[in-house]
């Protein structure tokens, strides 16, 4: 079963499917909760974190968006006591922005769909109300309607409601107003107001509002209108839907026209230009915050030209000429209750932060990661401290540090435990590099004897992108694993022709015959499995999809590929080989020189005995340089000991299997020795044999090499419209190119979908040819 933190990369269709009912579901009940009952349990900012999930997923699975998709609903459906009232234009919702780089990716965004070249946009950056938005419908400068956004296309009508707020004219004033024109702006609630109002409802009683904006919604969406009356309602204008005739022509002069008819607009508005003005914008709004009388949540910058807000137009539900910049997230105080251990696929083990539960900007958070140890040191967190919890524009809480005025007397630094938390209780080891320089990961030793480490292994090899199998989730994977049933994968296969088992599992609570079937029909599609995806799902560490790609391609098949793996073993470099080679000062020249002088006999050398090994590599070696000869000077002290690990570096040094590994491109030499040190291991191969007895391996084809793009480095970036990314990267790598995740001096060609950002304008810095996916199709043929 998949579960919210299930990556989206690594979800299978079926998972796919149930992630998006599940999201389905909670987002409605928020919605509900919060249209029509303005008592929302979760934070806008979770809200807008499972949006982005459900958004997530049917990018990666677009077959599987739903009719009823939260994606193309803004808000909720209408409560039924109000009638409902159709927008003459939808009342539509902003995408959000978290950082500087997201404000600066939309200009170059807007831009880019402008094909602007020097000139420089002018921004609106107003004020992002905390309230709930309303559409005020004025015939001949009379208002006839007012209506709450609802699900977006309908809303509720509220205008007796309405009409109570002091600041919504019933009569336009001035002149120049379109014959019909749908008002649209945000009905919001003080502070001082909101105070007094949680303080009233106190003293008869009655229940308090959780913040303004709740307590904006509840007064607006009351059936009795005297009761709206006794609530100091506010309205900001910002917007309109429907008009009769243009009435301006830019954005700022819109606002400017609002207010000559007498509605009230954001004093703090500005007019800025270009990414640069955004930026000098939020710094200032960000400063204003805390001195306003009513709360805001961020920022929203609108492109002011109205006829480039025509020709940017609408996604699906947001417009391309807006984006609510949002202010980072809240921080709380709580306890750190414990630190707990995850280990992971490849046994590298993450200290969790447990804490005592508490409310972060509307959520409430237990546990943080704590990456690894010594992140811990580095902030000294201690069990028992204080700590102060944040929530960004991600969804993973994070420890910013201990508050060390509340350090209790006792408590002491953490230690990091010395065994894997796993019943088998290994030691831990810090992992080391090739030279055997310390990282900070630390890793379980139990390898795949460590029943987490087997677990996530596990999970791996069923993930979308290795042999993607459906129904076999971390859950089914558990069950199955203490059933003693799935132990290896080769054991899935083993099950899905297990007579006895599957009977068994017929009868087993949550199964039955059509699940049951689907799970081996599931399994069945794949055994037989392309080269690539084989090597992929071994869960080698360093060998990911690209490796695993290239890995498929230069050996072809999956004998050669084993053999390779097998015979590269035999013929890694050692530790002596390492301890030369890696020595600091010691380059290729010097390395090159020292093996070729141990290839030969020992001479007898008229070197007086007495020199220093210093003067003695000078003179018998004299390609090395100072830096070298000082580096193995210090290293090695003596003669004696220079020479017998130059001879032992040279016994050491890679054979030719380990080189033509390490030579395939993309896989280098860390990734060469993994592989090598994989196929070292009896049980390893013992698995790959089990495994290669249930599967048949399909060769991978050679890559072309006479098309338009063979050889080339491309990298797709930003949406793709007619073709997923994978399709597009497989397609690409048949035709002989090399498909990269990011941009360079070596990409020959980038393709640009809408939203493309950082990577698009790095091309344009290096000169790099970009084209559009339809330019790319017709190039390639597709
Ligand atoms: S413009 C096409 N301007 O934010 C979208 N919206 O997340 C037009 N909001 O539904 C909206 N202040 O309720 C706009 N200055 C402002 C705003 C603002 C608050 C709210 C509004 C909207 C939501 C989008």
């Amino acid at each position: 079963m998949p579960d919210a933190k299930t990556p989206v990369a690594d979800l299978t269709e079926a998972e796919a499917v149930e992630e998006l009912t599940r999201l389905a579901d909670e987002i409605a009940g928020h919605d509900s909760r919060y249209y029509q009952h303005d008592a929302p349990t979760i934070s806008d900012a979770d809200y807008d974190a499972l949006k982005q999930r459900n958004a997530a997923i049917e990018a990666a699975f677009p077959h599987l968006i739903r009719e009823n998709s939260p994606s193309l609903r803004v808000g909720a459906a209408r409560a039924e006591q109000f009638s409902p009232v159709e927008h003459g234009v939808p009342m539509l919702s902003l995408d959000n922005a978290f950082s500087d780089e997201d404000a600066v990716d939309f200009d170059a965004r807007v831009r880019r769909f402008l094909r602007l070249t020097d000139e420089v946009v002018a921004y609106t950056a107003e004020p992002k109300i905390d309230g709930l938005s309303a559409s005020l419908r004025y015939e001949r400068g009379v208002l006839v309607q007012g209506a709450t956004r609802g699900d977006g296309k309908v809303g509720e009508d509220v205008t007796e409601n309405l009409r109570t707020v002091s600041d919504i004219p019933k009569r336009l004033s001035g002149s120049g107003w379109p014959e019909v024109i749908e008002v649209r702006g945000e009905v919001y609630l003080g502070h001082e107001e909101f105070a007094a109002l949680n303080a009233a409802a106190l003293e008869a009683g009655q229940k308090t509002y959780a913040n303004p904006r709740n307590a904006a919604a509840g007064s607006l969406r009351q059936i009795d209108p005297k009761i709206t009356a006794t609530r100091p309602l506010k309205f900001f204008a910002y917007a309109w839907g429907l008009i009769s005739e243009p009435f301006a022509q830019t954005q700022w002069e819109a606002l400017q026209a609002l207010k000559s008819w007498g509605f009230s607009t954001t004093p703090q508005s500005e007019r800025v230009e270009g990414a640069a003005g955004l930026l000098a914008a939020y710094a200032r709004m960000e400063v204003l915050r805390p001195k306003l009388s009513f709360d805001i949540d961020g920022v929203v910058y609108k492109a002011d030209r109205l006829d480039w807000q025509a020709r940017l137009g609408f996604i699906t539900r947001t417009p391309r000429w807006a984006i609510a910049r949002k202010f980072p997230a809240q921080q709380a105080r709580t306890i750190l209750e414990s630190i707990d251990l995850q280990v992971g696929r490849t046994g590298a083990v993450t200290p969790v932060a447990r804490l005592h539960p508490v409310t972060v900007g509307g959520v409430v958070v237990e546990n943080a990661t704590l990456h690894n140890g010594d992140e811990i040191a580095r902030k000294d967190l201690r069990v028992g401290d204080t700590v102060i919890v944040q929530r960004a524009g991600d969804v993973i809480p994070q420890i910013v540090g201990a508050v060390l005025d509340e350090r209790p007397a006792d408590a002491v630094p953490f230690e990091f435990p010395h065994v894997c938390p796993c019943p088998l209780q290994t030691p831990l080891a810090r992992e080391t590099t090739a030279s055997g320089a310390e990282t900070v990961v630390r890793r379980c030793t139990g390898e795949l004897a460590c029943p987490f480490q087997r677990i996530e292994h596990l999970r791996h090899f069923v993930s979308r992108r290795a042999y993607d199998i459906e129904g076999l989730g971390e859950k089914q994977l558990t069950a199955f694993f203490e059933r003693g049933w799935i132990r290896e994968p080769a054991d899935i296969f083993r099950l899905a022709r297990d007579e006895e088992k599957l009977t068994e599992l017929r009868q087993t609570e949550g199964y039955g015959e059509t699940s049951v079937g689907n799970l081996v029909a599931n399994i069945e599609a794949r055994r037989a499995i392309p080269l690539d995806r084989f090597i992929f799902g071994l869960g080698i560490r360093h060998v990911g999809e690209t490796t695993s790609t290239a890995l498929a391609r230069h050996y072809e098949t999956v004998e050669r590929f084993v053999a390779a793996g097998a015979a590269a073993e035999a013929q890694r470099p050692t530790e002596a080989y390492h301890a030369l080679a890696d020595l600091d000062g010691v380059g290729p020249t010097a390395l090159e020189a020292v093996l070729a002088w141990a290839a030969q006999p020992s001479q007898d050398l008229l070197i007086p005995s007495e020199a220093s090994l210093e003067e003695r590599l000078r003179l018998t070696l004299p390609k090395l340089n100072a830096t070298a000869r000082r580096a193995i000077a210090e290293r090695f002290g003596d003669w004696e000991r220079f020479e017998a690990a130059a001879r032992a570096a040279l016994s050491g040094k890679a054979g030719e299997d380990f080189l033509e590994l390490a030579g395939v491109d993309a896989v280098g030499p860390v990734a060469a020795r993994m592989v090598a040190e994989f196929f070292g291991e009896e049980h390893n191969r013992a698995r790959v044999d089990a495994l290669l007895a249930e599967l048949s391996v399909i060769p991978a084809e050679k890559p072309k090499t006479d098309t338009a793009v063979a050889g080339k480095t491309v990298v797709f970036t930003g949406a793709l419209e007619r073709m997923t990314r994978d399709e597009a990267k497989a397609q690409a790598e048949r035709l002989g190119a090399k498909v990269s995740g990011s941009v360079s001096k070596k990409t020959d060609l980038v393709v640009a979908g809408p939203g493309a950002g950082s990577k698009l304008k790095t091309a344009t810095e290096l000169g790099i040819q970009v084209m559009t996916e339809d330019e790319w199709l017709a190039m390639v043929g597709g």
